[in-house]
């Protein structure tokens, strides 16, 4: 059985879900994949936090040590694009494997980090960046294969969709975000769930897997002005209000859309609720194909770095996962 060594960036709301089912499925991991997975290290940055479950002898505040320590995996889970940034990059520069969540680093600079990851042979696995526990990425990768993908539509932020699923039930916004904040869905800065920044983000990512094609053309609008008195009208009608992100080629390129939409009570995402996502995949040749799950949240994200660590873990050749 090859042991895997794992470095772990961040034990926020993912990184501890990451730890907690490490921990629970690694005998089984073991049995099936002939893997033996193992936390070496984690990266923190306040000491004095408290870490239920995290074995406290694994955690370290310096960067390098995490980094620059024998290990087969990166595993990215801090967040944001400087920081996080230069830790991939130093970990890539290194020879190692990584798996990150962070959308707005790949959305951002994506490019770069996969030619760099191309250049030093190893890997970026991403799943767990867009729609949580939804394995998005490896469908559009491989199911896709065969197929020219037309467009992409989906609610893919669970924080707004908890929102407004909230409101429906006579939450206000404010309340709504608070227990989205408290339940591990949110942003560290939850403006870029509820101004629709995230959702472009995935959407980016999802439209460099599915078109080779650069965006031309993109139209963010989040769900801060949605007031009460527009849902409350919306459900007296039977309809509801969802934010809907959706990608498409057009001429030159691809055209991202991300912005509240009222629907009809018979529509797929108006079903949608809480931190729950959907994406339809439209393809010229399959048509549409539908996938739903848990689109936040801690074991659900977990889930989906687990998966490409093992993926990683278990290739004879270390480039595996998908460049976008
Ligand atoms: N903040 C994100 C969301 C987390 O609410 O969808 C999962 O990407």
């Amino acid at each position: 059985m090859r042991r895997v060594g794992i470095a772990l960036l961040g034990c926020g709301t993912v990184g501890r879900g990451f730890v907690e089912l490490v921990e629970r499925e690694r005998p089984r991991i073991a049995a099936r994949h002939d893997v033996d997975l193992r936390i070496d290290r984690i990266l923190i940055r306040d000491n004095d936090k408290e870490r239920a479950g995290v074995d406290r002898r694994l955690l370290t505040r310096s960067a390098i040590a995490a980094i620059d320590d024998e290990c087969d995996v990166v595993v990215e889970l801090i967040g944001g694009v400087h920081s996080a940034g230069a830790f991939v990059r130093r970990a890539i520069a290194n020879g190692r494997n990584v798996v990150t969540a962070n959308k707005a680093l790949l959305a951002m600079n994506g490019a770069e980090l996969f030619n760099a990851a191309a250049a030093n042979d190893v890997s970026i696995g991403f799943e767990a960046s867009v729609c949580g526990a939804i394995p998005i990425v490896r469908v559009l990768k491989s199911a896709f294969a065969g197929d020219e993908i037309e467009s992409i539509e989906g609610v893919v932020n669970g924080t707004c969709n908890f929102i407004l699923s909230c409101m429906e039930r006579g939450s206000a916004f404010a309340e709504a975000l608070s227990c989205a904040q408290e339940r591990g869905f949110a942003e560290a800065d939850a403006t870029l769930d509820v101004d629709g920044v995230d959702a472009a983000q995935k959407m980016r990512i999802l439209a460099s897997l599915a078109f080779d094609a650069p965006v031309v053309r993109e139209s963010v609008v989040g769900i801060r002005g949605v007031t009460p008195h527009e849902i409350e009208r919306a459900r007296i009608g039977g309809n509801s209000i969802r934010l809907v992100a959706r990608a498409e080629r057009i001429a030159g390129g691809v055209a991202i859309d991300v912005a509240p939409r009222e629907l009809d009570a018979n529509h797929l995402f108006a079903n949608v609720r809480d931190e729950n996502n959907t994406v339809v995949v439209r393809g010229r040749a399959s048509g549409e194909i539908v996938l739903s799950g848990k689109g936040a949240g801690a074991l659900p994200t977990a889930s989906a770095v687990l998966a490409d660590v093992i993926e990683i873990a278990k290739s004879p050749s270390r480039r595996t996962a998908y460049a976008i």
